[in-house]
């Protein structure tokens, strides 16, 4: 098993080109389902989680082409022969769930298993059946699936009691091709949920109100379109910029949206940091963040609903205030196990202290290098930020979690000046 090897590096500095975002892309391969002809997905970025996904349409008898460097990925949905989604592939990779609401939308049929809890909670989805319910849906759990009847389905009132990102996206895809109109109200509101409706759209969806909390929908009976570009990953800039706040150096995320961040990059100015916007061209802007003087810490933290601080965000962000001068608070209300990298951060010399759903950042001068694991994406992602600042060494294990959300996060890293590197674990002796 691959780790990653991290040395306390000079102060980054240089560009970053941010890939496509790894949670744009997921619903909408799943969404592809919905389609009469074939798509090509364009900045799609080079994942295990994109790997899987592919792996799963193509288990239901979809051709696709996955071209990683080019980061385009061809899905020819009309050749589906199987609606399930197998445990095997669901359990590894809990977005593999997103196939339910196209498969029913499309097929008006489904059988998809439910996916498991992983490390950062339980990860129910009760809202994602409630809401095919609220469409005439009828739904099993049998056996460890959802069985999915949808021969009666029809458009309706959707109320999500949580505005979770993937019944949103669920209940988004089934809509779109259930007859009459639906209302989801307590929508989602990222980016990627965006993302998904507006693919729908460019395929003759008719929706509205993406982006605000209310989203109408009225079905159609055909949805085909050419092509679609991935809009940029925004934790994926926010990971590269908080290392750049961390190292006291000067970074630019290029190719990314100032709009999807504005609540993490005003908390990163609370900490003391300097932002600096540059349009790119076609909705896109370079990011740019310093830091002139000290950390600072910031009073409270909450991670919210989008637009509020991502939780995707809020490892990296107590990495950076693990050095600030002061005591910084983080409230995690979205998942209810979201703070396992504390007791890795407090190996490595912070202080750290948890109550609740809160935590409790004392800052301290310095962190030390040390061999740590990590349980989920963005923790993995924190401990390495927190190794480029850290004395000595530190070796960040199960380095595949990485590798699910992160293209080239050694190169991206090396480029602009961090001392890192992949190493591969020695053969066993015969
Ligand atoms: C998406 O997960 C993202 N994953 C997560 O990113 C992200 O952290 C999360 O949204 C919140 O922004 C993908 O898009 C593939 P939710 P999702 O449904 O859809 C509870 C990463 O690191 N809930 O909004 O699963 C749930 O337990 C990953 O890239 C229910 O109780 O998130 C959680 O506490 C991690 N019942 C909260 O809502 C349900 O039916 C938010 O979950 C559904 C959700």
């Amino acid at each position: 098993m691959d780790s990653i090897l991290v040395e306390k590096s000079p102060p980054l500095s240089g560009e970053v080109r941010i890939s496509g975002a790894k949670n744009a892309a997921l619903p909408i391969i799943a969404a592809t389902l919905l389609c009469d002809s074939p798509v090509t997905l364009n900045n799609i970025p080079n994942l295990a989680d994109i790997s899987a996904m592919e792996r799963l349409l193509c288990s239901m008898g979809l051709e696709t082409r996955y071209e990683r460097e080019e980061g385009t990925l061809q899905i020819d949905p009309s050749r589906v022969r199987w609606l399930e989604a197998p445990y095997d592939l669901v359990r590894k990779m809990r977005a593999s769930f997103f196939v339910l609401g196209p498969l029913v939308g499309k097929y008006r049929e489904a059988k998809v298993s439910m996916p498991g809890g992983c490390a950062i909670g339980a990860r129910p989805v009760n809202i994602h059946l409630k809401a095919l319910e609220a469409l005439n849906i009828e739904l099993e759990v049998e056996h460890g699936y959802v069985v999915a009847d949808g021969s009666a389905m029809k458009g309706g009132r959707v109320h999500l009691d949580f505005p979770s990102v993937g019944a949103t996206e669920n209940a988004l895809c089934a809509a779109v091709r259930a007859p009459g109109e639906t209302v989801i109200e307590n929508a989602a509101r990222e980016p990627e949920v965006t993302d998904l409706a507006d693919f729908l759209a460019a395929a003759g969806a008719k929706i509205e109100g993406q982006g605000s909390s209310t989203i109408h929908i009225q079905g159609v009976d055909q949805l085909s379109v050419d092509s679609y570009a991935i809009i940029p990953d925004r934790i994926e800039a926010g990971t590269y910029l908080a290392a750049a706040a961390l190292t006291g150096g000067t970074v630019q995320a290029t190719h990314c949206r100032e709009k999807d961040l504005t609540a993490f990059l005003a908390d990163l100015e609370s900490a003391g940091c300097q932002t600096r916007i540059e349009p790119n061209g076609g909705g896109l802007d370079n990011i740019t963040v310093s830091r002139p003087g000290p950390i600072e810490a910031v009073s409270e933290i909450v991670t919210l609903p989008h637009p509020g601080f991502p939780t995707d965000l809020q490892a990296q962000m107590m990495a950076l205030l693990c050095l600030a001068e002061g005591t910084s608070i983080i409230k995690e209300t979205i998942f209810e196990n979201r703070f396992m990298h504390v007791s890795e951060l407090n190996r490595m010399g912070a202080d750290i202290r948890v109550e609740g759903n809160s935590a409790i950042v004392r800052g301290v001068d310095s962190l030390s290098g040390s061999p740590v694991m990590a349980s989920d994406l963005r923790a993995s992602a924190a401990l390495l930020i927190a190794g480029l600042v850290a004395e000595g060494k530190t070796e960040v294990l199960r380095v595949y979690h990485l590798d699910r959300g992160y293209e080239k996060i050694e190169e991206k890293f090396s480029g602009l000046g961090a001392r890192i590197e992949r190493v591969k674990p020695a053969p066993r002796s015969a």
